[in-house]
């Protein structure tokens, strides 16, 4: 550890002390309270690209989260709406599995599984256009979540293309993205069934 004790400076893992973590896990926590401010600025980054559809990737988010919200869905539910294409820019060729992957340790299981799979539902308005089966998420007929991920779709995510629809801005929803992603439901490394207060183990 260094002499300021605010860094460590062991150079492989397999060296460092309980101590040393113990700084770790504190930048870690740090790090942790900054993520819902990193993922407004993450989704600000939708604004840049329209892909081609009538309004850009951060308006249509913003859209498809104010329908949900102007429709009575609780906070967690409004946020995954705003949240769910966070991963085009990144995962442009799997982008609802990123933003699954994001709201996982802070959601339901239902609203996990629903933003992990809106790609495929999603399909069902437009696949068939390209020569894909727009069928495609019948492969989870029968799945307890599979209704709530059509409704997903059909109510808020494939109309929400619309610039003369009254959309809300990113501020009215930025409190809701802080009261989310500051408290975490599970974590990864705990089991299925454990509380996370503890989510970090600053690990690279
Ligand atoms: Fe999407
Ligand atoms: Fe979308």
């Amino acid at each position: 550890m260094t002499a300021d004790g605010l860094n460590t400076s062991f150079t492989r893992m397999v060296d460092a002390t309980p101590e040393e973590y113990s700084v770790i896990a504190r930048h870690s926590l740090a790090f942790q309270q900054e993520l819902p401010e990193r993922v407004l600025r993450h989704l600000g980054l939708l604004a840049s690209d329209t892909g081609g559809y009538a309004v850009d990737r951060l308006t249509h988010s913003l859209q498809t989260a104010t329908r949900a919200h102007r429709e009575g869905r609780d906070e967690e539910y409004v946020v995954c709406a705003l949240v769910h294409d966070i991963g085009d820019t990144l995962a442009s060729l799997n982008h609802s599995e990123l933003a699954a992957v994001i709201l996982e340790p802070f959601v339901s299981e239902e609203n996990h599984w629903i933003v992990k799979h809106h790609g495929i539902f999603q399909g069902y308005y437009f696949f068939h256009h390209l020569g894909l089966d727009r069928n495609l998420r019948d492969r989870y007929r029968g799945h307890p979540h599979w209704q709530a991920c059509a409704h997903f779709c059909a109510a808020y995510d494939q109309n929400s293309f619309d610039p003369g629809y009254d959309t809300l801005p990113l501020d009215f929803f930025a409190p809701m993205v802080r009261r989310v992603f500051s408290a975490p439901r599970r974590s990864i490394y705990l089991p299925a069934d454990a509380t996370a207060d503890t989510p970090g183990n600053g690990g690279r």
